[in-house]
């Protein structure tokens, strides 16, 4: 027990403590409890990092961003109790089922980006947008549904941060200017997203190697591309252009505008006459067939149809059933 929650297995570890897939004792609802040692908590940055997590997720209201149960403090131990995603993180899945198909990954792309977005809108900046940091559940259809996490080192954006100075964030997903020392801004995020884009689709962030290498990767090297000639694939090299321009002020200028790109071209795959065959990065995954956009969602919708004119069918069959019943009822 720990507290008021009873913990079940170890789910996660991450830069700031340990997390716990856990069970509230009187309200019965699964919960995972992110702790902070007590060793790192005697340390006041830590403490003040991982207690303005919790209040940065409580005041944020969004879709696709993990919702906040309860914080709070027990045996010298911080706490944080959120919703929990026992399918994991996008981590994980790039590394059970390898590359994501496009239509998928663009899926989620579309869906971290509304959370993004939502964050943006509430004045905070995320900073560390990268596969570990997105959890992946399946709704109530059987739909991916992503929920951004780890707010940890997440800043507002009004707050004079420059105090705090120094590089947080994961290497791979940093955007040029951060390589340089500028703040976190949201064209980093935004940055970080289309590394995530390009990571769904690969397997890996875009640049590999050293610190050093990599730095010098988001500096200078080319924007990562994907290869093949089908509409899907020039689409998705559009955005990842866009969305990894080396430039700030070239790229998408918020998260939103990213979002609706991608939508776009998810919108553009349900219409019958697009070309959207398949290109570098359609691995298994998730498959596009358990997504809800594109040829997916065109599939679903004419299984769908096919199965209202079997219901109907039926329902008309029933009725010529029990008229004819009740015909030899009254004859007789
Ligand atoms: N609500 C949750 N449900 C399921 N798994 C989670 C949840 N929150 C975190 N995790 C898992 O724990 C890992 C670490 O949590 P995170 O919040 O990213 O902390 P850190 O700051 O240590 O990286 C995540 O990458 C994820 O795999
Ligand atoms: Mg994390």
């Amino acid at each position: 027990m720990f507290g008021r929650y009873e913990v079940v297995r170890r789910i996660g570890r991450g830069g700031m403590g340990v997390v716990y897939a856990a069970v509230h004792r009187d309200l019965k609802r699964d919960v995972a409890l992110k702790l902070l040692s007590p060793d790192l908590a005697l340390a006041d940055h830590h403490r003040r990092r991982f207690s303005r997590e919790a209040e940065i997720l409580a005041r944020l209201e969004s879709t696709h961003i993990i919702t906040v149960y309860d914080a709070g403090a027990q045996d010298g131990w911080l706490y944080i109790a959120t919703q929990l995603v026992v399918e994991g993180d996008l981590s994980a899945l790039l590394e059970t089922v390898g590359p994501l198909s496009i239509p998928l990954a663009l899926e989620l792309i579309a869906q971290t980006a509304e959370g993004l977005a939502d964050a943006h809108d509430s004045g905070v900046l995320h900073r560390d947008i990268k596969p570990s940091n997105v959890l992946v559940r399946r709704d109530r259809h059987g739909r991916p549904h992503a929920l951004l996490c780890d707010l940890g080192i997440s800043t507002l954006l009004d707050a004079d941060h420059t105090k705090t100075g120094g590089v947080i964030g994961t290497y791979g997903y940093l955007a040029p200017e951060r390589h340089e020392g500028v703040e976190a801004s949201v064209a980093s995020d935004v940055y970080a997203l289309g590394c995530l884009l390009w990571a769904l689709l690969t397997g890996s962030p875009p640049y590999e190697g050293t610190d050093m290498e990599v730095a010098l990767g988001h500096l200078r090297a080319p924007i990562r591309q994907l290869e093949g000639d089908s509409s899907l694939v020039e689409q998705t090299n559009v955005v990842l252009a866009r969305s990894m321009a080396k430039r700030p002020e070239h790229r998408f200028q918020t998260a939103g505008e990213l979002r609706q790109a991608v939508l776009a071209i998810v919108e553009s795959m349900d219409r019958p006459a697009a070309d959207a065959g398949p290109g570098r990065g359609q691995g298994s995954g998730l498959g596009s067939g358990s997504t809800a956009t594109g040829h997916g969602a065109a599939r679903a919708r004419s299984a769908a149809l096919r199965e209202l004119v079997v219901v109907a069918g039926l329902g008309v069959l029933a009725l010529l059933v029990l008229v004819l019943v009740l015909g030899r009822l009254n004859g007789s």
